[in-house]
């Protein structure tokens, strides 16, 4: 059957978001946080979900949650908007705003969806290439592009995702003066860098901040992100969302864990102590280029990225073979582990040498 008799030109031709399937002893591929919650406080977050009724529909606006989240990231109840992982709000945030052909500008390489979400809506996408030594922005011309009449949205992610590297205030702040678009700051992996971008909120209207607990906060399974921005955008962001986007589940787990900021703040300290503790071992490793991190996980390059990531693989490693992002030949990305993995993925850095 040819599927591109029903499905829209654009999508029909698209390659979408893909993740391969491999079994391992330690995962390290989805920059997911590697310390599970502990036993009594699941057992609480289980008894919560059973004592409701599971034939009722879930909080229509997560009302609850948003006040609790609204609490937790310091800033208005009505500032917040909560969605089924932020991903989801990714695509909201673009529905609500950009037409086809509208100019969304993309820094190179970055979080690969924004690419496939701007496909799907037939967007023009403009990218800006990353400083190719140590990806750093080239703000003159990422400030001229986004001043385009036509720019409707700019995406960056900080720290961005899969290099690692974060922007400064100063920067997005010379962005969000530059361009009369929206932009976007995915700040997925915010808890391992702590800058706060919400003090900007009261100077630029057309700032918006993107978090999730998938990745910090041990909860991916659950999905729930969530958008920090001025009143007015949330609700128009929000007409955009699909209605009951985060369920019965997810609203409780979250809700339990922000309960815990002492397990919170514990888990964040521990992997920034780990990152910290692996950095001077990493950068002198010959075989390899490791660059600096301000998030959970490393980008590697290597001299044969496909060699590398079946090196770690048969090791019972599964790393992320980035190698097919612009800008990353030979890359593979890794997130840090338990301090045990980690010193599994030393050894296996270590050995990459002979096999290269
Ligand atoms: C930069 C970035 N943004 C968003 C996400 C998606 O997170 P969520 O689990 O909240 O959908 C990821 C996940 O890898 C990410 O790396």
């Amino acid at each position: 059957m040819d599927a591109g008799k029903y499905i829209r030109p654009n999508v029909h031709k698209m390659k979408g978001y893909h993740l391969g399937k491999f079994t391992c002893d330690i995962k390290l591929d989805q920059n997911e946080n590697p310390f599970d919650l502990p036993d009594e406080l699941k057992d609480t977050i289980l008894a919560k979900i059973k004592a409701v009724q599971w034939g009722r529909y879930p909080d229509y606006s997560s009302a609850k949650l948003t006040d609790k989240i609204a609490y937790f990231a310091g800033v208005e109840v009505d500032e917040v908007l909560v969605g089924h992982g932020s991903n989801s709000l990714i695509l909201s945030t673009l529905l609500a705003s950009v037409s086809s052909g509208d100019v969304v500008v993309l820094t190179e390489p970055s979080f690969s969806l924004y690419e496939v979400f701007n496909q799907i809506l037939s967007a023009t996408i403009k990218t800006v290439q990353l400083d190719p030594n140590d990806f750093s922005l080239p703000l003159d011309t990422m400030c001229k592009m986004v001043a385009s009449e036509n720019v409707k949205m700019t995406i960056l992610c900080s720290p961005n995702n899969p290099t690692g590297n974060a922007f400064s205030i100063e920067e997005i702040e010379k962005i969000l003066v530059a361009t009369s678009g929206l932009v976007l700051i995915d700040e997925a992996y915010q808890e391992f860098y702590q800058q706060n971008l919400t003090t900007l909120l009261p100077k630029y209207e057309n700032l918006v901040i993107l978090r999730t607990f998938s990745k910090a906060l041990s909860m991916a399974g659950f999905r729930v992100g969530y958008l920090i921005a001025r009143k007015e955008l949330i609700a128009g962001i929000k007409k955009a969302c699909v209605p009951y986007n985060t369920n019965i589940s997810a609203q409780i787990a979250v809700d339990e864990i922000l309960n815990h900021q002492e397990l919170i703040s514990d888990r964040i300290e521990t992997i920034i102590n780990e990152r910290e503790r692996l950095w001077p071992i990493l950068k002198n490793l010959n075989s390899v280029k490791v660059y600096p991190s301000k998030a959970n996980f490393f980008l590697v390059r290597t001299s044969d990225g496909k060699k590398a990531f079946q090196h770690f693989l048969d090791a019972g490693i599964l790393v992320r073979d980035v190698s097919g992002y612009p800008g990353l030949k030979n890359c593979i990305r890794f997130n840090i582990g338990t301090p045990e993995e980690n010193e599994r993925v030393i050894d296996s850095l270590e050995n990459l040498d002979k096999i290269l």
